[in-house]
C-alpha cells in the first residue's frame, strides 16, 4: 500500500468493476474496498466474479460478485440495475473488461478483428451508456481502462491498437457531453504490467525479448500492480477533483519512445508457442 492511501477515503461510495475478477480490475477493486467502498466485481465468469467478492466479504468489505459479457449490453445495464438496487448511485464506474491475442493482421479474421473491438471499445461504450442513468450526478467517475497501444502502434496488436485508440476518443467525447452533469470521463494507459494475465498471454515465460524490450522502457521496468491500483485510487479522490477528459499514462515513459521491441516481443512470443 502506498503513501497516498488513506483509510476510508472511499466509505459511502459504490464501484462497479467490469472485467474486475482479474488482473489490474481485480486489484483496483481490492483497493477501493481497503479504501471503504462497496464493490460490484463484474465478470464474464460467475463462479470467478463471486470467488472474488466472497474474498472481499470475507475482509470485512462489501462486495457483490456479477456476471455480464460486456458486449451484451441488457446484460451491463441489469448489473448495473442490481448494484443500483443494492446500494443505491453508483460513484465509480472502471471499464476494464479486454481481450486480446498476439496476431498479425493477415493472421486474424474479420470475426477475431471484430471480437477485441466488441469486448474493448463496444464493451466500454455500452458499460457508459448503460451507466449514465445509475450514476451520482454531480460527483461520479468513469475510468476506461486504455493502454499504450491507443497512441504506439505495435505489430500483432492492430486489434487493440485500434479498439483501445477508440476508447480514448470515447472517453474525450463523453467527457464533454457528460461534464455537465458532474460525471468525470477518464482513461488509465497502462504500459506492460506485471502478473498480469495480459502479460502473462503477451510475454510467456522463457519469451526471450521481454528484457529486450523493457530496456526500451525509460523506467526500465513494468508497473505493479499497486501502481496502478494507486492511480485508480488517485483519479477518484477529491485530489483529483478538476481532471476531466484525461488520459493519463502509467507506462514509465514507454509511449515516448518507438514500439518496435514491443511488437518484436509480441512476434517472438508466438514464434516460441509454435516452435
Ligand atoms: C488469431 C484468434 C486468436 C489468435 C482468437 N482468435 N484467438 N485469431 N490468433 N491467437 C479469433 C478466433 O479464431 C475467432 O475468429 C475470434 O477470434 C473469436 O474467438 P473466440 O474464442 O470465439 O472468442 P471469445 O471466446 O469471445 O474470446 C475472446 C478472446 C479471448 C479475445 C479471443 O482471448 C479472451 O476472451 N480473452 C479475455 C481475456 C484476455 O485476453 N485478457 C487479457 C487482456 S490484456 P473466427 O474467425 O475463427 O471465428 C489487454 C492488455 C493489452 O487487453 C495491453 C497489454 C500491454
Amino acid at each position: 500500500m502506498s503513501d497516498i492511501f488513506v483509510p476510508g477515503l472511499l466509505k459511502d461510495r459504490t464501484a462497479f468493476i467490469t472485467g474486475g475478477s482479474s488482473g489490474i480490475n481485480l486489484h483496483i477493486a481490492l483497493r477501493y474496498a481497503a479504501a471503504g467502498a462497496k464493490v460490484a466485481i463484474v465478470g464474464r465468469d460467475a463462479a470467478k466474479a463471486e470467488d472474488q467478492a466472497a474474498g472481499i466479504r470475507a475482509a470485512g468489505g462489501q462486495a457483490l460478485g456479477l456476471s455480464a459479457d460486456v458486449r451484451d449490453y441488457a446484460a451491463v445495464e441489469a448489473a448495473l440495475r442490481h448494484t443500483h438496487d443494492t446500494w443505491g448511485e453508483i460513484d465509480i464506474v472502471i471499464a476494464g473488461a479486454a481481450g486480446n491475442f498476439v496476431a498479425p493482421a493477415l493472421g486474424m479474421s474479420s470475426n477475431g478483428f471484430r471480437t477485441v473491438v466488441d469486448i474493448d471499445l463496444n464493451g466500454t461504450f455500452n458499460t457508459a451508456r448503460a451507466a449514465h442513468a445509475f450514476l451520482r450526478k454531480p460527483g461520479s467517475s468513469f475510468i476506461a481502462i486504455s493502454a499504450g497501444h491507443a497512441t504506439m502502434p505495435v505489430a500483432g496488436q492492430s486489434q487493440v491498437c485500434a479498439a483501445k485508440a477508440g476508447i480514448e476518443m470515447l472517453v474525450r467525447c463523453l467527457c464533454i457531453e457528460w461534464g455537465g452533469d458532474g460525471v468525470r470521463c477518464l482513461a488509465i494507459a497502462p504500459g506492460p504490467v506485471d502478473g498480469t494475465e495480459g502479460m502473462r498471454r503477451l510475454a510467456p515465460e522463457g519469451a526471450r525479448s521481454l528484457e529486450r524490450m523493457l530496456a526500451t522502457v525509460p523506467s526500465g521496468r513494468q508497473a505493479s500492480l499497486d501502481e496502478l491500483a494507486d492511480l485508480a485510487l488517485f483519479l477518484v479522490s477529491g485530489a483529483a477533483s478538476y481532471i476531466n477528459g484525461a488520459v493519463i499514462p502509467i507506462d514509465g515513459g514507454l509511449t515516448n519512445l518507438g514500439s518496435h521491441a514491443f511488437g518484436e516481443m509480441l512476434l517472438d512470443s508466438v514464434r516460441a508457442r509454435a516452435a
